[in-house]
């Protein structure tokens, strides 16, 4: 494989058509796309062509199997125009964690932030300015060869697309922790963003949003007694003045948020906990009023405070507090991707 990307520029930009006032969430796509297959048992020439649509025969075993990972990550343009990523490293890590679980080859860590890089730069213009406004950029493996036995393929493509966003969840988010399903069990494809793993969610989600729930806080498979993640983020909860979070297992994901997340809570002297966390005890936590938070964080969902949670159909209201440590942490974490404070842990790049 040859590092130097092969970059195809697109004629004409479809800019002019975005009305950058009102995105909904991953719905426009920028100019452009990074491309590299894989075969031969290597990855090939990666390149960056116009974005468009891939052909892809109706046997690729991503069709079949789900044979595919992403990942989720930003870009952020300060005051001076120049354009930040937050952490990406770690999405490459991440995604090629994923990868190893599902039998995907791994990806090169510097054709990755060769082609990010590149990539980013060529759609510059899409990332807007101010507060809130952000390219989301996708990168995702996919299983390409055309073949229905049920094993790993031998052909991949690794793609990058990106879209401008703005908020994920608008206002404050309700959940219903999970009674009966399940995201994932010991063993299993949880800590991976692997694409099953989201699909498997819409169902009783579905069901939680009819009930005016946007998602769910799944709980452990075996007992269903322990708040692990909300699929879309990880969740916090603040028990009086001390941050509890789940610990990372091979069923929860190892949120790249969260974990910037825990580092600022340490190092502003709050107290943080990452343990177990029973949903007896969020009840009584609520029912005693040392409940003061529960919020999601994720690189979509950045920091989302949650108002509400159901369980066996009683609904626990949070009250609101002057003081969140949801906004102490979003603006702390806004003002590193954004460029408008110090880095003092070298995340912007
Ligand atoms: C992200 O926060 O980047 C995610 O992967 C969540 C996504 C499913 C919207």
């Amino acid at each position: 494989m040859t590092n130097t990307i092969e970059i195809t520029k697109a004629q004409t930009s479809k800019i002019h058509d975005v009305d950058f006032e009102n995105l909904s969430f991953g719905k426009v796509f920028t100019d452009h796309m990074f491309v590299c297959d894989f075969k031969n048992g290597e990855w090939q020439q990666p390149e960056i062509t116009p974005y468009a649509p891939i052909t892809l025969d109706p046997s690729a075993r991503v069709f079949h199997y789900g044979q595919a990972v992403f990942e989720g990550m930003k870009a952020f343009k300060d005051d001076e125009n120049k354009v930040w990523l937050f952490r990406p490293e770690d999405n490459l890590l991440r995604i090629n964690k994923s990868a190893e679980r599902l039998a995907i080859p791994a990806f090169p860590q510097d054709v990755f932030m060769e082609g990010l890089k590149a990539l980013v730069q060529l759609d510059e213009a899409w990332v807007k300015q101010g507060l809130g406004n952000s390219l989301y950029i996708r990168p995702f493996v996919i299983a390409t060869e055309p073949a229905i036995a049920a094993s790993p393929a031998v052909e991949y493509k690794f793609l990058i697309i990106c879209s401008p966003a703005q908020s994920y969840y608008s206002g404050d988010v309700r959940v219903l922790i999970a009674e009966e399903f399940s995201r994932s069990a010991n063993g299993g494809v949880g800590y991976a963003k692997a694409a099953g793993n989201y699909a498997a969610q819409f169902y009783p989600t579905n069901l939680a949003n009819k009930e005016g729930f946007q998602q769910i806080i799944w709980t452990d498979a075996d007992t269903h007694q322990y708040l692990e993640e909300a699929g879309t983020m990880n969740v916090f909860f603040r028990i009086n003045d001390t941050l509890i979070t789940a610990p990372t297992s091979e069923r929860i994901l190892d949120g790249i948020t969260r974990k910037s997340i825990l580092k600022i809570a340490e190092d502003s002297g709050i107290s943080v906990e990452v343990r177990p966390v029973k949903v007896s005890e969020l009840i009584e936590a609520s029912k005693d009023g040392s409940l003061k938070e529960i919020f999601g964080s994720g690189t979509a969902a950045i920091v989302s405070p949650i108002s509400a949670f159901s369980y066996k159909g009683e609904v626990f209201e949070i009250p609101h507090q002057e003081e969140r440590f949801s906004a102490i942490f979003k603006e702390k974490l806004l003002n590193i991707q954004y460029n408008k404070s110090e880095d003092p842990y070298g995340w912007r790049v």
